[in-house]
């Protein structure tokens, strides 16, 4: 089956990584999502990568700590999710650089748009490291922001809940799930996608959301198909 997406921005959730641990990464995990990124750059996708870092620290959850330290320290830790999957993704052949948005020469490229696109146009994975580089801005608008620099048609936010539902389905049993939503509806409604930030940028450029679980990688496959998967927000 021929992809539907050309130039596919895939937002993993850092908790995710850490598969059943809950805290820091699972291997096993980390090389399964990147045999299916692996399948989808096989196919002739261009995939950038931006992660999240809670699986190791929450700026927000920094206690007594300033906002702003207490996000450094989550912009690092999405710096060591970049650099285990730019290794998995090196295991399995898969060519692969790491951008950060604060300058680590001695660890990785920093970012510069036109390299990243360039990257990718050479079938290379681009990973984006340290979010926006700001404090106060989430991994999922470095996501969108990221997705808007390099033209991506779509955004994946691989995470651990299937989809976008009307309340939370651990809390209630017949929440209801969505197949798609308009922006603001999420908007209006305070649907649970992404933030407003990371919402109102997609929406302002037109970059479409597919949500869906990343428990089973094959999704992110599946979804390059554009075979039905998760809630598509547009
Ligand atoms: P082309 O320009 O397409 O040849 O891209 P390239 O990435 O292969 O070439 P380049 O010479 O820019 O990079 C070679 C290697 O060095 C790649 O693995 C890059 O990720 C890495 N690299 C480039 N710039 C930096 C940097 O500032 N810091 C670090 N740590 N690595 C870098």
């Amino acid at each position: 089956m021929e992809p539907v997406y050309k130039k596919v921005l895939l937002k993993l959730s850092g908790e995710a990584l850490a598969a059943g641990k809950g805290f820091g990464l699972d291997f096993d995990k980390v090389l399964e999502v990147c045999k299916s990124v692996k399948e989808v750059v096989d196919m002739g996708v261009e995939v950038a990568i931006v992660v999240g870092g809670g699986n190791f620290w929450r700026g927000r959850e920094g206690g007594g700590m300033d906002r702003t330290r207490a996000d450094h320290m989550g912009m690092l830790a999405t710096v060591i999710n970049s650099l285990a999957l730019a290794d998995a993704l090196e295991q399995l052949d898969v060519p692969v650089r790491v951008q950060t948005a604060i300058e680590m020469k001695e660890i990785a490229e920093k970012y510069i748009r036109n390299k990243a696109v360039r990257h990718l146009e050479k079938g290379r994975v681009v990973i984006f490291g340290c979010g926006t580089g700001n404090p106060f801005f989430t991994t999922d608008t470095a996501a969108a922001l990221r997705a808007a620099e390099i033209d991506a048609d779509v955004i994946f936010k691989a995470t651990n809940v299937d989809g976008v539902y009307d309340s939370d389905p651990k809390i209630n049993k017949n929440a209801k799930k969505f197949d798609e939503l308009s922006f603001i509806d999420v908007l209006n409604k305070g649907l649970h996608v992404m933030d407003s930030t990371a919402a109102s940028l997609c929406m302002d450029n037109n970059i479409p959301i597919l949500v869906f679980n990343l428990n089973d990688p094959n999704n992110i496959v599946k979804a390059v198909k554009g075979e039905k998967n998760g809630t598509i927000v547009k």
